[in-house]
């Protein structure tokens, strides 16, 4: 098996979590390289439900589970996840699980201004996780952030956090929010400080463990639509999702990443504000809704639905180099007798193989779809290609069509097991 990036194609909940925790015996490591918290991956094995939000989807089969340095860390979060973990039989230990000590710390601080601005901004809020991720990775490009190795030494430590509230204290005086006291946060801080640091790795380290193993497994959280330098700007997350990032987060280079695996759902889903093309308002989009059982891993907010858009999942593909896909939730089409998908937008009757930048122009889309005969049998659990129905092996030859990449997973079911491996 070669080193693989796992890249999510949409707005997330593409399904990265159980085609990683299904991929993962073949690799010996899996690494997050992005994003934080806000991400969120149901998996299903042998009769147990698994929520993961920080830790790699390796855990699960106990692989060696890196937290890169392009990750941002709500420690509080970490540690209830890895409570709950383990209380599902998961062991976690240094030997299993390393985190880069240069990763930016999410503090409650940064949970508090997320939401704070998401409600001042009212019509026109992002609809984060509100788990403070975007305002920890300003932090991080403002140089100051707090990082695992700033815990150890009061002195540093004290003095980084005085810097940190210098900008805080002044957002939240002009926003007409209570000032915080450096001893709030140095408590903070000193209260996880010990219970971080025996899992934090110097990133060199890592790189050198990392070089020894067969196989490496890259995941992605979020997708691609969200990336902040290429996604729908500004409903975006704080990080770099594309393929670039792996060679900045994973503490790996990127002459390492021999291959890339786009996960696709078979549908769209996006949680939160922004623009969605496809968007299904009416009973097809409930009936996604329920069937898909879209609802946030995280948030528990219902998911919006709408048919596959190929002309945004083009984008992210081409930023990603994607050759292969993981294609996930085939299985929620079943009972439809008409399925549909978008090849390109009207836009003031123009025709656009791309999504124009410019936010005005965004309520004028227009798309245009191809339509199929849905397969109206049941897909959920097959394991095999040859025992798909015909309609679902047009559907998914047409994607392979409209995108040059080959569908070489489908997953028809939530389990591990309820996977086709087509080579
Ligand atoms: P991630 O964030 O990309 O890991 O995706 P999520 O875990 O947030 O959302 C995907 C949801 O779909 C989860 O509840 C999975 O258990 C479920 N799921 C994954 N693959 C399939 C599939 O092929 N069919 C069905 N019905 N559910 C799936
Ligand atoms: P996984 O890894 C779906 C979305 C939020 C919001 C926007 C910005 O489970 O696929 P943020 O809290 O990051 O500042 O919110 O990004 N978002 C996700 N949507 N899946 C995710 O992760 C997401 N992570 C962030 O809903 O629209
Ligand atoms: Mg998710």
């Amino acid at each position: 098996m070669k080193n693989t990036a796992i890249i999510g194609l949409q707005w997330g909940d593409e399904g990265k979590g159980k085609i990683v925790d299904f991929l993962a015996d073949k690799f010996d490591a899996v690494v997050r390289f992005q994003g934080g918290n806000n991400a969120g991956h149901t998996i299903k094995v042998d009769g147990k439900t698994f929520k993961l939000s920080l830790l790699p989807s390796g855990v699960i089969r106990q692989k060696f589970s890196v937290i890169g340095s392009g990750v941002v860390v709500d420690p509080i979060s970490l540690f209830d996840e890895i409570e709950k973990i383990e209380k599902n039989g998961v062991k976690i230990s240094p030997q299993n699980l390393a985190i880069a000590d240069n990763v930016c710390l999410v503090l409650s601080l940064h949970r508090q201004i997320d939401q704070i601005l998401e409600n001042k901004k009212g019509n026109n809020k992002i609809g984060t996780t509100c788990r403070g991720n975007g305002p920890a990775h300003e932090d991080k490009v403002g140089r100051r952030a707090i990082r695992i190795c700033d815990l150890q030494h009061q002195p540093t430590l004290i003095q980084r956090v005085e810097e940190l509230l210098l900008f805080h204290n002044a957002l939240r005086k002009g926003l007409d929010e209570p000032i915080i006291s450096s001893s709030t946060i140095i408590d903070e801080l000193n209260s996880i400080k010990d219970k971080i640091a025996k899992y934090a790795v110097p990133a060199f380290e890592i790189a050198q463990r990392l070089e020894k193993c067969n196989a490496v497994m890259f995941e992605g959280a979020q997708g691609a639509l969200l990336d902040i330098s290429y996604g729908t700007y500004p409903f975006v997350t704080s990080s770099n999702i594309s393929l670039g990032q792996v060679a900045i987060g994973s503490c790996s280079g990127f002459e390492n990443v021999h291959k890339t695996l786009g996960i696709l759902k078979a549908y769209s889903t996006r949680v939160g504000s922004g623009p969605f093309p496809t968007e299904l308002t009416d009973e097809i989009g409930e009936f996604l809704r329920i069937e898909g059982q879209e609802v946030g891993t995280v948030t528990g907010r219902n998911r919006r639905c709408g048919w596959l858009d190929l002309v945004l999942i083009s984008h992210a593909l081409k930023l990603s180099a994607v050759k292969e896909i993981a294609l996930t939730k085939l299985d929620v089409l079943d009972k439809l007798a008409k399925i549909k998908i978008c090849v390109a937008y009207k836009i003031n009757n123009k025709n656009y193989d791309y999504l124009p930048q410019n936010i005005e122009l965004w309520s004028k889309i227009e798309p245009v779809y191809e339509e199929f005969d849905g397969w109206q049998t049941s897909t959920l659990g097959i394991k095999s290609l040859k025992d798909l129905p015909k309609n679902a092996l047009v559907y998914i030859k047409k994607i392979e069509e409209l995108t040059s990449a080959k569908v070489v997973i489908i997953s028809t079911g939530a389990k591990r097991e309820e996977t086709i491996i087509v080579n």
